[in-house]
């Protein structure tokens, strides 16, 4: 077994980390007042209070896994810090841009009309825009050794572009009404969300310095655990409601999506994420102790209600 850590204190771990983080991304954001005002208003209103924040969690749970016994100094703790920021400026960008019209045209995300709603659809582009360099810029600056800032760099860019999310996103553009074989399924899932997952645990452990083989076992456990983030929204969309999901339930279908419950059943998409769990929980068996958060956040990530 990898290291167990009772959910209620993985929750508050997580509590913490994300009131951190809110202030964190307060500070990086530009100003509400400062011009172009009203971009910048919806760049704060698309990032700001709301969101689970597992990306970032992510960021931080595999930076105190492959810290050297534990320890994070202060200058790995600020390159935490604009790692974990940026990788929710990528996520928040890619809700505005799946929202808009245009996509899933979506009028509901965290519980609030989504951007496009709130302000206009050219505003909206515009933020998920300016909010990707945004997240190149924070990782420029993580007060770090030059050639880990250039491999976390390199790693988010190759993780959201046209062989990551965004090919995943028009992956899914293109697969409205079809129904795909269980492969391209999983293939448009690992790309348009598996991967930036993939990337905020990878990024946890570059920051840090983690070796090469300890990197291969982030990779195995990510790779999992980015699958099994998609087929439990998939699922959720179908046995939540509105309320608690913070975003409109029942919209896959109501759109035609092909997704997990509708092309494998329910019941093999269960089956799945317990064999991506314990896949997730394999890789970490050699990590030892240190790993205790990332086994955790398997255990949400496959269990969580919204
Ligand atoms: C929703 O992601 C979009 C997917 C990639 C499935 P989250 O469920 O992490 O959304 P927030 O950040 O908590 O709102
Ligand atoms: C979104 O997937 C994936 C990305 C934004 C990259 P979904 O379209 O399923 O996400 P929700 O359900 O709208 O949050
Ligand atoms: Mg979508
Ligand atoms: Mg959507
Ligand atoms: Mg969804």
């Amino acid at each position: 077994m990898s290291a167990l850590v009772a959910p209620q204190d993985l929750s508050r771990w997580m509590q913490c980390r994300v009131q951190h983080l809110e202030q964190v991304l307060d500070q990086l954001l530009p100003p509400a007042d400062s011009t172009p005002t009203r971009l910048h208003e919806a760049m704060r209103y698309a990032v700001l209070g709301g969101g689970k924040r597992v990306r970032a969690c992510m960021v931080y749970a595999a930076g105190q896994t492959c810290s050297r016994a534990g320890k994070i100094d202060t200058a790995q703790k600020t390159a935490l810090d604009h790692a974990a920021a940026a990788v929710e400026l990528i996520h928040a960008y890619s809700l505005v841009h799946d929202d808009l019209p245009c996509m899933d045209d979506d009028a509901l995300r965290r519980g609030r009309p989504t951007v496009h709603v709130a302000y206009d659809e050219a505003t909206a582009m515009l933020a998920g825009d300016a909010l990707q360099p945004l997240a190149f810029q924070l990782l420029s600056a993580m007060p770090v050794a030059p050639a880990l800032v250039v491999q976390a760099i390199r790693r988010l860019a190759l993780a959201v572009g046209s062989h990551g999310m965004v090919g995943g996103q028009a992956i899914d553009c293109d697969s409205v009404g079809l129904a795909l074989s269980a492969e391209q399924l999983q293939q448009m899932h690992r790309l348009k969300t598996g991967a930036l997952l993939e990337a905020s645990v990878l990024l946890g452990g570059i920051v840090v310095g983690a070796s090469s083989s300890t990197r291969d076992k982030l990779q195995t456990y990510a790779k999992a655990i980015g699958l099994a983030f998609q087929v439990v929204d998939d699922i959720l969309d179908t046995t939540s409601d509105t309320a608690t999901l913070g975003k409109t339930a029942g919209k896959d279908a109501a759109d035609n999506k092909p997704t997990y419950p509708s092309i494998l059943g329910m019941d093999a998409s269960k089956a799945l994420l317990q064999q991506l769990s314990s896949q997730a929980h394999e890789a970490l068996y050699p990590l030892g102790g240190q790993a205790g958060w990332l086994a955790g956040m398997a255990d949400y990530i496959v269990s969580r209600d919204r």
